[in-house]
């Protein structure tokens, strides 16, 4: 399970994170929904061990042991993956080359290139992406939708067992909502993995099975409930769900 406690988090002297707790039992899908700038990707960074950021308290447990006092290879050992929000391009490294290299580290021993390659080709056919993208540099010239799509290969190459996904579904046409959503749905399926998505839409929340829905407001989890939540949100804004009553209160 996933078990954020009591966390604050700065950037310089600018608290964004203040005392968030937040809960995911293994194997289950949550979705978290709230206004820009409320501090949703810096909640996925910070998991990440994002240097810009720093944990002024709380713990971020998972297999047991905080990731909050971990460095990013380890945290990537425990098998750990952020799909960024906006994924960045890395030139002159290619994915061949970064994802071999990473599943070296994450499993500590050499990965054998015949079976490495026939995996990148089986993943590029699921996802619609040419052969050619094995060798592509990092993001490097992708439009959005399909970095997007190179990240999940990296999902699919490294497997691993918590999923934070920020806003996967921005700047994706509706085609490509359901590929990406398709193919997070197939990974659950076979892996059974602890998923965050961050999502401002209900529609890749009604492709997926999630279990609950938060809401985060200022840096901290305002209310939980399921998906109903994100469909009311959708419909109707923040200001306005936020009057709605019967919803469980986290604080
Ligand atoms: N590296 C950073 N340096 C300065 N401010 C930051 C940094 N990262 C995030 N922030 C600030 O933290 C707040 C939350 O940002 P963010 O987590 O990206 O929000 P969300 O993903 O919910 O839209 C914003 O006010 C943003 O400007
Ligand atoms: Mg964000």
């Amino acid at each position: 399970m996933l078990q954020i406690k009591n966390l604050t988090v700065y950037v310089e002297d600018k608290k964004i994170i203040d005392n968030l707790s937040l809960e995911i039992p293994d194997g289950e899908i949550h979705a978290l929904m709230g206004k820009n700038g409320t501090g949703k990707s810096t909640l996925c960074k910070v998991i990440m061990h994002d240097p810009n950021y720093v944990i002024k308290s709380g713990q971020i447990i998972w297999h047991n042991q905080d990731l909050g006092q971990m460095d990013p290879t380890h945290i990537a050992r425990e098998k750990v993956f952020l799909l960024n929000q906006s994924p960045l391009a890395i030139e002159g490294v290619t994915n061949a080359e970064m994802l071999r290299m990473s599943l070296s580290e994450i499993k500590n021993t050499q990965i054998g290139i015949f079976e490495f390659h026939q995996k990148m080709q089986e993943v590029c056919q699921k996802l619609g992406l040419p052969q050619s993208f094995i060798h592509r540099e990092i993001n490097v010239g992708m439009s959005g939708g399909e970095r997007k799509k190179n990240e999940l290969l990296h999902m699919w190459m490294l497997e691993p067992e918590l999923i934070l996904l920020d806003e996967l579904d921005s700047g994706l046409d509706v085609d490509a909502i359901e590929t990406v959503a398709s193919s997070i749905k197939e990974y659950y399926e076979k892996y059974k993995p602890t998923i965050l998505i961050v999502t401002h839409h209900a529609k890749i929340l009604d492709l997926l099975n999630v279990q609950k829905v938060h809401i985060m407001n200022q840096g901290k989890i305002s209310q939980s409930g399921d998906k109903s939540l994100a469909m009311k949100i959708e419909n109707e804004g923040f200001a306005k769900t936020f009057d709605i009553s019967g919803l469980e209160q986290n604080e």
